[in-house]
């Protein structure tokens, strides 16, 4: 499947809140940026945000053939003086689509965004410890942990860590070069 990214607008809220199931896969899915009962006023107000200052990016996945809405991701804490952003918020919606390899697709193309459009040079991301598949796409993408944030958020009575992960255009630059080789 191939997919593009597309500015979140207001009109896409209620499809991103429809596959938040529970206050833990919201925490799985935005760390503690959002409230469960608050999230359509908390995101109307970060597209507010991204229209008036330009350090949070929101966009909606398509599936490029039906046009589907399919997913979300964020390159967010955007700084053009420290050339740092961090990426975040990411989810595919249908479950059944998770685990196919559609998550590098769109991290690479958040990453493409970052890297050559707006100029950054280190992209970081927080994930909780627990969220495996997460982790295994950020890793296949190329990012690499740099730190763990112990007992960071306590979901269903367990104190769970985060763990940060980073890619440097430099990183990223030899991989696309590597794939060029081999493909
Ligand atoms: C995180 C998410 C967007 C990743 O997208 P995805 O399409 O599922 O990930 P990919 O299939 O591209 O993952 C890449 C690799 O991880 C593997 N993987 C995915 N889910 C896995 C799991 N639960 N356990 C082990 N490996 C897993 C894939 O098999 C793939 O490896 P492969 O190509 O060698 O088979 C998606 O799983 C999701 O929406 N999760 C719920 C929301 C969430 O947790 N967001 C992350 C916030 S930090």
């Amino acid at each position: 499947m191939e997919v593009l990214l597309r500015k979140f607008e207001e009109k896409d809220i209620p499809k991103l809140i429809s596959w938040i199931p529970s206050k833990d896969f919201l925490i799985q899915f935005a760390g503690q940026a959002y409230q469960f009962s608050l999230i359509k006023q908390q995101l109307k107000k970060d597209i507010e945000e991204m229209e008036m200052k330009n350090n949070n990016l929101m966009y909606k996945v398509i599936e490029k053939e039906t046009k589907n809405v399919i997913g979300h991701i964020q390159l967010i804490r955007i700084n053009t003086i420290d050339k740092t952003g961090a990426i975040g918020r990411l989810l595919i919606g249908d479950k059944s689509t998770r685990g196919k390899g559609i998550g590098v697709k769109i991290v690479n193309q958040l990453l493409d965004i970052a890297f050559f459009e707006i100029g950054l040079k280190t992209i970081r991301l927080n994930v909780y410890d627990f969220n495996i598949g997460a982790i295994s796409c950020y890793k296949k993408v190329g990012f690499t942990i740099v730190n763990r944030i112990e007992n960071k958020v306590e979901i269903d009575g367990e104190w769970r860590d985060c763990l940060v992960m980073e890619i440097t255009l430099d990183k990223f630059l030899k991989l696309r070069q590597k794939d060029t080789f081999t493909s």
